[in-house]
């Protein structure tokens, strides 16, 4: 009795990581240890068939789901997914599609999905479990709904299909709409009940996108695990190809790695948190400058490289640091400049940054591999000599 009282407190509470199985395949789950809003990150490979007896586990009597997707993901995944559904015992399943795009992460949007949840689940008694079954816009929108439907929010489940998703937007809580063409603008912080990793889903995906997505691993090697680094460098092109073993992985150690940060900075309090920003300052600029052509993480891959450079010349990290990154930016396929945009319209965009305080950015900076911190006050003319250099 002592040992399984142990195992179930291990599996709730104490531990990051256990492992289950269902249908056939084993997946790993990562927990995010947040007291009363603590949940499992499940990771597996070609599991959606199993997705159903984890579901329940959110909500063991509500009948009723709202699935949030985008035309082209619900193409591809819907009617899988909404079978998985069926078969947990959802007797009425409702969707929205978001239409894919980050001009589509908007307050219109946000609009439109709470009312397909009044609309189809009059009911106030009932309460849908909220699905979102896409990548980070997807997730984004579709938690902030959640999040602020009847005040207390409801129930909701990310299923992440885009690697950027996988390892990143779909964990922590970070939900909310972009404000004109200010990113994020308008949000909460508002954890999942669930997370549900298929990498099966990454299958689909355009290689851009796969590309975008391994920046953000990228992230996670530079400014918090070498190990995730030393993965990559040996697993790149794996990575690419969607060898999945390689994919279980890295989404492995980076939920890890969120989940970790998340539990000691939940609402972005202490700083820590922020280190997951490490590429972004510089990367989202670009990302509004460019009206969003760039990718995310196409955008980040160049933010990193500028941060990186102006951490070697500021001595708070080494040339060879700035050499490895640009080997993997290269080797990942990703641009290492954003060439034809204004300097100008990058800078004003980097003032819209949270992390803009007093006139002056704060920016993430490797001080070696794996190890990061923020830094305060860069002054100007280092700055705009980082980003020309990001755009020539
Ligand atoms: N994507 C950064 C964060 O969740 O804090």
């Amino acid at each position: 009795v002592s040992r399984l009282a142990t195992l179930l407190h291990e599996y709730l509470d104490g531990t990051d990581m256990t492992t289950s199985t269902a249908g056939t395949d084993t997946q790993v789950v990562v927990r995010v240890n947040l007291d009363s809003r603590s949940y499992g990150i499940w990771i597996g490979s070609d599991w959606l068939q199993g997705f159903g007896r984890i579901i329940r586990g959110v909500d063991s009597k509500s009948p009723n789901a709202m699935v949030f997707t985008s035309p082209r993901i619900g193409a591809l995944h819907y009617e899988r997914f909404e079978r998985s559904l069926s078969n947990a015992g959802f007797t009425k399943i409702a969707k929205y599609e978001i239409p894919d795009g980050e001009e589509h992460k908007t307050t219109g949007e946000w609009t439109k999905g709470s009312t397909a949840i009044a609309d189809n689940f009059p009911d106030t008694d009932i309460k849908p479990v909220v699905f979102n079954l896409g990548g980070g816009i997807v997730g984004d929108v579709g938690g902030f709904v959640a999040g602020t439907f009847w005040r207390n929010g409801l129930r909701y489940v990310q299923v992440p299909t885009t690697l950027l998703a996988c390892v990143d937007c779909s964990v922590g809580g970070k939900v909310g709409v972009n404000l004109g063409n200010v990113k994020n603008q308008l949000g909460l912080f508002y954890q999942p009940h669930l997370v549900l990793v298929d990498v099966a889903f990454l299958d689909t995906l355009e290689d851009a996108e796969m590309r975008s997505g391994a920046a953000e691993v990228v992230k996670y090697g530079v400014a918090c695990a070498e190990d995730v680094f030393d993965l990559l460098e040996s697993h790149a092109e794996e990575l690419l190809h969607r060898d999945r073993s390689v994919l279980q992985q890295l989404v492995k150690r980076c939920c890890e790695i969120k989940a970790d940060i998340v539990r000691r900075d939940e609402r972005d309090l202490t700083g820590e948190r922020m280190l997951l920003n490490f590429g972004h300052t510089i990367g989202h600029a670009i990302e509004t400058a460019s009206n969003f052509a760039f990718r995310h993480g196409e955008a980040v891959a160049i933010g990193m490289l500028g941060a990186t450079r102006m951490a070697v010349e500021l001595g708070r990290c080494d040339q060879t640091l700035y050499d490895r990154l640009l080997t993997m930016v290269q080797r990942l396929g990703l641009q290492t400049t954003a060439s034809n945009l204004d300097v100008e319209h990058v800078l004003t965009a980097m003032a819209r940054d949270k992390k803009f305080v007093d006139g002056t950015n704060c920016f993430v900076l490797p001080t070696r591999l794996g190890l990061a911190k923020l830094e305060h006050n860069v002054p100007t003319g280092v700055v705009r000599r980082i980003v020309e250099s990001c755009l020539s």
